[in-house]
């Protein structure tokens, strides 16, 4: 296994190109399930998760070809409906192919995501919502057994306790565009990537309205042809660009972002005292004067993301002030505070809260990395703190952020990877 080294202290500065977002590419790679065309999908990111995702889906009979950034997806004879532990255990996005396949199939055999670092990650809603379409499903062994003499469009309510659920929606999303009739989903995710896999099934035939929104409405088709498709950008790899850069005091330009994506985390950024501009397609994040403590509360997109939380209190741990960071999403994705504590971090976990009192400067350590955006919040708290910091597991960091020390070493970070 490797670790990232970090010798903290530079401050970032230049011109830096966001990539593809995962949580967009890894269903929209599912949905190509639903039909027997060929599919190309454009601003592909080299992630782990990605290489996850073609596995299963040349386990599901698919022909994948990858090649500068396009994935091209073909059928072969040999469709498949059974997506196996070893693969889904991996990488808990792997359950949305449940959706298309049984959009396409009437029927799926697909393994129960494990949970993770960040929570119980419950599926209730995703079973909820399919069997409103009229499917018998069974839970067994560990298995979710999904069979449908056929598809019915339908009304439903799709939100938890947590609110709205991004692969929920799209799951049901994947199998009401083949069901017969009208579905109307209440209570669906708006996350940005909802509404891009949206319309990428509407470029393979499907019809759907109010996608980005919490109400989605689908007339069930018969049949859904190849699509070609650009992924939109990675609104939280740019944010974690962003955060480079105020918590470094840098200068940094992101090329490749879409701005409305990051209303909550500008306007939060803003409050605590960054100096964000914008011109066509870019971002110029520096800091304005001296940074200020802010609270913060994750929620369902718009709201601010709970996959920049960790990222957000890495910088208010160097921020002077006492910050109040509460996660609404996952109340347990608080791996990444003992690890900043280590660094000489201040910060109180109470209950789905962390309290942070802002401290000088952190000071480099061993770390390590438990899940995606942990990972990241410690390479962050690296670039800021004195001295040497090495993150280790960085496999963790492989899975969601392409070529990321490269695009840091480009900013003059001195950051190279070593073997564990
Ligand atoms: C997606 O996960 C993202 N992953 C996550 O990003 C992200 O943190 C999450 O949405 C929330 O924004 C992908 O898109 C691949 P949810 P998902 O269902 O869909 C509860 C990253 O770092 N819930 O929206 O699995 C759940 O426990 C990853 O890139 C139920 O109660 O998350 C959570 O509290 C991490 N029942 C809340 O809803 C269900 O059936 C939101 O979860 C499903 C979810």
């Amino acid at each position: 296994m490797d670790k990232l080294v970090i010798e903290g202290g530079v401050k970032l500065k230049g011109e830096v190109t966001v990539s593809g977002a995962k949580n967009s590419v890894l269903p929209i790679l599912a949905a190509t399930l639903l039909t027997d065309d060929a599919c190309v999908i454009k601003g592909v990111p080299v992630l782990r998760d990605t290489y996850s995702m073609f596995k299963l889906l040349r386990s599901l009979g698919k022909n994948v070809e990858f090649d500068k950034g396009t994935v091209t997806v073909t059928a072969t004879k040999k469709a498949g409906f059974f997506a196996d532990y070893k693969l889904v255990s991996t990488m808990r996005a792997s359950f949305c192919v449940l959706g298309p396949l049984v959009g396409k199939f009437k029927k799926a055999k697909v393994s129960l995501p494990g949970g993770c670092v960040i929570g119980v990650r419950p599926v209730d809603l995703h079973i909820k919502g399919i069997e409103a379409l009229g499917a018998d499903i069974d839970i067994d062994a560990g298995y979710v057994e999904v069979k449908a003499d056929k598809l019915k469009g339908s009304h439903m309510y799709l939100g938890g306790v947590y609110g709205s659920s991004v692969l929920a929606t799209d799951n049901v999303m994947m199998a009401a565009v083949m069901a017969k009739g009208k579905t109307i989903i209440e209570s669906a995710a708006c996350e940005p990537e909802v509404a891009d896999l949206a319309e990428f099934l509407i470029k393979m035939g499907a019809k759907i309205k109010g996608h980005g929104t919490p109400v989605i409405e689908i007339e069930g088709v018969r049949h859904l042809h190849g699509a070609i498709h650009h992924i939109i950008p990675d609104r939280i790899e740019a944010g974690t660009l962003m955060i480079a850069s105020l918590i470094t005091n840098g200068d940094i330009h992101l090329k490749n972002v879409c701005f409305r994506h990051l209303g909550a985390l500008i306007d939060k950024l803003g409050e605590a005292g960054a100096n964000i501009t914008k011109s066509d397609g870019s971002i110029r994040v520096r800091r304005k004067g001296k940074p200020r403590a802010v609270n913060v509360t994750t929620l369902p997109y718009p709201g601010f993301a709970t996959d920049m939380q960790a990222q957000m209190m890495a910088f208010m741990v160097i921020t002077p002030g006492i910050s109040v960071i509460t996660e609404k999403i996952y109340p347990d994705r608080f791996t990444h505070v003992a690890e900043l504590n280590r660094m000489g971090a201040k910060i109180q976990k109470e209950g789905p809260h962390a309290v942070v009192e802002g401290i000088k400067e952190l000071s480099g350590a061993p770390v390590m990395a438990s899940d995606l955006r942990a990972s990241a919040c410690l390479l962050l708290a690296g670039l800021a703190a004195r001295g040497r910091t090495t993150v280790s597991r960085i496999y963790h960091l492989e899975r969601g952020y392409e070529n990321i020390e490269e695009k840091f070493q480009r900013l003059g970070a001195r950051v190279w990877r070593e073997k564990e």
